[in-house]
């Protein structure tokens, strides 16, 4: 059967990677392919995990390439080289420019820690989104999987699960529950869903 390539964008421990892996070999991408993961850290563990999985890995550092510029025509290039249909971005600590999301527009998603549209947006990364959780008060956060588009966080959303928020939660123990009942869950479920989409577009060509 014919399957979306996939080209996933870490800087990380790649936890979202990892799920992604393990959903495809349990069968649970069976329209998609992870080809590829492109690291902007050289010391991102999320890299070991590709290798480990046999996954072809990549790295373009913003130093390496000449700036932000640089790297986004050495990652162009690299993706469509190997015709990848579909970019995830799972920690990938980065904002991409305009030309960069038009140039992938539709193909490229995102997952951020919270329901948007709460606590996203430029600034909002990593334990930063619980902390303003937590100083809000909120009862309830989560995860979201969107398109990507120039607006940080600003795409379409695709997916969201809900979190309880347990009193004396700290920022750290909200962000481990938040991983591991929405993130690991629906950035997988989306794979499927975006990968599905773009083969059926393809059988219509
Ligand atoms: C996750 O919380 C993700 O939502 C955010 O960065 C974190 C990455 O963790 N954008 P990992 O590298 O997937 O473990």
């Amino acid at each position: 059967m014919n399957k979306a390539r996939i080209a996933v964008l870490v800087s990380g421990g790649g936890t979202n990677l990892q799920a992604l892996l393990d959903a495809e070999k349990a069968g649970r991408i069976p329209h998609g392919t992870i080809r590829l993961v492109v690291s902007n850290k050289a010391d991102a563990y999320a890299l070991t995990r590709a290798e480990r999985a046999g996954v072809e890995t990549l790295t373009f550092t913003r130093g390496g390439c000449g700036g932000q510029e640089g790297l986004e025509a050495a990652l162009a290039a690299a993706l469509e080289e190997r015709e990848i249909d579909l970019i995830i971005l799972a920690g990938f600590m980065s904002i991409l420019s305009a030309d960069f999301t038009r140039r992938f527009e539709g193909r490229i998603i995102n997952i951020h820690p919270s329901l948007i549209p709460s606590f996203c947006g430029k600034g909002f990364y990593g334990l930063k989104v619980h902390e303003a959780a937590l100083r809000c008060g909120v009862k309830v956060t989560g995860a979201t999987v969107h398109f990507v588009n120039e607006i940080p966080d600003g795409g379409r959303i695709l997916l969201q699960k809900a979190v309880p928020v347990l009193p004396g939660d700290t920022p750290q123990q909200l962000q481990r529950r938040v991983m591991e009942q929405a993130e690991w869950v629906i950035l997988p479920e989306a794979a499927e869903l975006v990968s599905s989409e773009i083969i059926k577009r393809k059988d219509l060509a």
